[in-house]
């Protein structure tokens, strides 16, 4: 089984072969075409690849490429996982908005809508590559903002799903608290990507999540930003990224004096490539532990297993609404848990959604379908509506601001400003 890694350069691609290394049980791979246009990231992180699986005496071999044509030809599945403008334009996402009052952060808010004008465009080109040269791959989109640029990718037609790790996050650390393997625990996890909750956790088939609260609530919101108080009163957990709604101004106020996230990554990277470019370094090494992606191998392992493998499992991914959320579009994308198969992901029925989570989610859901007519059909008019639209941004001077801030920052990127 061949598969292919857009953006195959990225420090995170030994996370990924780490997973294929050590799960090869549930998923033989033969191949792993690495893609990437910078040969001075491909080089090393390739290298590193194939030491790794060498290590681990797995047969496959690792090819690497600047052609997407080459790269994606007879793979299986096409991962997707690519950052348009590196980290220097993370940057710039995370450092204009606080200058407005606003959060800066590379998936939510202003930041968020950035990162999708620069890269949706990009990666809907590199579908029609895929389209062309592996008819029935399944595109596999870690590319942020998973949720505008799935829904791209599916508006275009393409078999995509999109997947993100917080879920797994979640069900690792949910098993672990309770001393028990994670398969046997399956999460209530219900909003868009970057904007969820658990609103259950089953243990064996038993929701658990009211006993986990009531045992390690003031860890559990500890780990994602948030009080105690709020978490216990709501009975459900959020992610870390509500934390940039519930406690907007004081991470904005943190802000300020912090280094951005892109900085500390960036020298991360940094010292993983130099890492990666050691022959000595056989293993993933300890600092990739630093970066946000954990278990992200684990849960695209089995997202790739189960669809090639027409498995049925139910996991969490990104992918198209259609009446499942009845208070969205049927064309919105949402992330839920869902049975995936050969025929592809298809979401579980519901539980109602309580107005505390249904108006936010609404609301962002709204900025997500204008920040992708933006993203596809650009236009300073259309960067300001999805501003205005987003409860982040909202009000008609910071929206004017920045939507000049940013579509100046992001020239380089966007050919029609
Ligand atoms: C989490 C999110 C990813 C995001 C990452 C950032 O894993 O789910 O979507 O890309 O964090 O991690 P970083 O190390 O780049 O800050
Ligand atoms: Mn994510």
């Amino acid at each position: 089984m061949k598969l292919a890694v857009v953006g195959g350069g990225s420090t995170y691609t030994p996370e990924l072969v780490d997973g294929f290394a050590r799960l090869r049980d549930e998923l033989p791979v033969t191949e792993i075409a690495l893609i990437d246009p910078n040969g001075r990231r491909l080089e090393p992180v390739a290298g590193m690849a194939r030491r790794m699986l060498a290590h681990a005496g797995h047969p496959g071999r690792v090819t690497a490429t600047s052609s997407v044509e080459e790269g994606v030809a007879g793979a299986q599945a096409v991962l997707v996982q690519l950052r348009v403008g590196g980290q220097a334009a993370r940057e710039v996402d995370e450092t204009l908005p606080p200058r407005c009052g606003c959060v800066g952060q590379e998936t939510t808010g202003a930041g968020g809508l950035a990162k999708a004008l620069r890269t949706v465009p990009v990666v809907l080109e590199i579908a029609d590559v895929v389209r062309r040269n592996a008819p029935e791959a399944w595109i596999v989109n870690f590319t942020n903002p998973v949720g505008i640029v799935t829904r791209a990718l599916l508006d275009a037609g393409h078999r995509a799903i999109g997947l993100c790790n917080v879920a797994i996050g979640f069900q690792r650390r949910f098993a672990g608290l309770l001393g028990v393997p994670p398969s046997r625990v399956s999460l209530g996890h219900v909003g868009l990507n970057h904007l969820t909750w658990e609103r259950s956790v089953h243990l064996d088939g038993r929701d658990v999540l009211p006993s986990l609260l009531a045992t390690h609530g003031g860890e559990i919101a500890d780990a994602v930003g948030l009080r105690p108080e709020l978490v216990r009163r709501l009975g459900a957990v959020p992610s870390y990224y509500l934390r940039y709604f519930y406690a907007h101004d004081a991470v904005v106020e943190e802000q300020r004096s912090k280094p951005p996230r892109a900085a500390e990554v960036a020298a991360m990277e940094a010292e993983l490539l130099q890492l990666y470019a050691d022959p000595s370094v056989v293993t993933k090494p300890e600092l990739l532990a630093g970066r946000g992606g954990a278990y992200y191998s684990e849960a695209a392992v089995a997202l790739i297993a189960s669809l090639l493998g027409d498995r049925g499992d139910v996991q969490v991914v990104n992918v198209r609404n259609d009446g499942t959320l009845p208070f969205l579009d049927a064309d919105a994308v949402i992330e839920v848990p869902a049975a995936v198969s050969a025929a592809g992901a298809r979401p579980l029925p519901v539980e109602p959604v309580e107005p505390l989570y249904a108006g936010l989610i609404g609301h962002v859901s709204a900025y997500e379908t204008l920040a992708l007519e933006a993203a596809r059909h650009g236009g300073a008019d259309r960067v300001r509506d999805a501003l205005l639209a987003h409860p982040l941004v909202g009000q008609d001077a910071v929206a004017e601001e920045l939507t000049g801030l940013l579509l100046e920052a992001n020239r380089s990127f966007l050919p029609w400003t």
